[in-house]
């Protein structure tokens, strides 16, 4: 059998960070009341970065792809397979894997988009998975790349204290020894409401709600339940159970739906990786760059057993057990 292989990881973020304090004095400019308390009680988050308005997706994608590639010690022309999970693509077509191919210089191999929101990475990486089992491909840079500060409603002091900017990747190679050991993906249209951007373009003008709208409390309830389902279908699949998991690598939403899904798996909180505080909700970018920087403070170590799991809007959530 072939599997595939994670062989390098890389992120990036970009330099404007924002700290607690700073976004309360921005948002009290503009009459928005909130606290660094609230924030850290609610959320656990401290600090987010945001990109300068003229950097896009594909500049942050490109960052964290050329580390990724140098951990995999590959050239961008070794690459045959690029997909981006993002819900924030420079632009409305092409996607922004053909963006970051031509940056790269890794031209002609397959590239595309994949849109799960936060559960993107987790819905990329089990894409190029199938593909290198399939053997269309042999080594795919997986990425999540946002830039959700240019969907976030200012005026709304329930959402936009959330989010940040940031990109992670992974090279993912054919290899005869696991690798992946199994994933998970759902999806629940019903749930269309309760995490969106509506609007769209049309006409040449934007029709609609053009910014983040979310109904926190309902995406908290769903979020528990369907995570730990999925994280133990992965862990039947593969023949392992909770004891068998070295390191949780969540989705970084928030530390409280960390801490509970966590408290369900039987795992305390020293074998989660959390970097929820420095970055802020990334969406599709929050994992790759939670396992990027794990990987390079030496946290979580190669032949350890890792489990990803992603969920957000859509409503969307999967999970990926893997052996790094
Ligand atoms: N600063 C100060 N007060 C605030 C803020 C803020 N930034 N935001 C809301 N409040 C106030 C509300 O107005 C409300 O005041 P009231 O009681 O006077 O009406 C009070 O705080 C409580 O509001 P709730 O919405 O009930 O707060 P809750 O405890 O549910 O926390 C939160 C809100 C953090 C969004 C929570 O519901 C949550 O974590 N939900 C999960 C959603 C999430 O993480 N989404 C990320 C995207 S989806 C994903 O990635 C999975």
């Amino acid at each position: 059998r072939r599997y595939s292989r994670i062989t390098g990881t890389g992120s990036y973020l970009p330099p404007r960070r924002v700290t607690n304090a700073d976004l309360v004095a921005e948002l009290a400019q503009s009459g928005i009341q909130t606290s660094d308390e609230w924030i850290v009680e609610r959320t656990g988050i401290r600090a987010r970065h945001f990109a300068a308005p003229d950097v896009t997706s594909s500049d942050l994608a490109l960052e964290a792809a050329r580390k990724a590639l140098e951990a995999a010690g590959c050239q961008p022309q070794d690459i045959d397979l690029i997909i981006v999970a993002t819900s924030t693509p420079d632009m409305v077509f092409p996607s922004t894997a053909c963006i970051l191919q031509n940056k790269l210089g890794a031209n002609g191999c397959p590239a595309f988009d994949v849109q799960a929101v936060c559960s993107g990475f987790v819905y990329a990486l089990t894409v190029a998975d199938a593909m290198i089992q399939s053997g269309a491909a042999r080594r795919a840079l997986v990425v999540g790349a946002e830039v959700f500060s240019r969907i976030l409603d200012f005026k709304d002091r329930t959402t936009c204290v959330l989010f940040g900017d940031g990109a992670g990747a992974v090279v993912l190679e054919a290899s005869e020894t696991p690798g992946i050991l199994a994933s998970e993906l759902h999806a629940d249209g019903r749930y269309v409401d309760i995490l969106c951007v509506p609007g769209g373009v049309s006409g040449g003008e934007v029709l609609g709600h053009p910014l983040l709208k979310m109904d926190g409390q309902a995406v908290f309830k769903l979020a528990v339940g369907v995570l730990d389902k999925a994280a133990r279908a992965t862990l039947a699949k593969a023949n392992l159970t909770d004891a068998d998991i070295d390191w949780l690598i969540p989705h970084q939403a928030n530390i409280r739906i960390m801490q509970s899904t966590a408290r369900k798996l039987k795992l305390s909180m020293d074998k989660v990786v959390v970097t929820v505080d420095q970055h802020g909700n990334t969406s599709a970018a929050s994992i790759p760059l939670a396992l990027d920087h794990a990987v390079r403070t030496g946290q979580v170590q190669k032949g350890e057993t890792l489990l990803l799991e992603g969920v957000g809007g859509g409503f969307t959530w999967g999970a990926v057990l893997l052996k790094l």
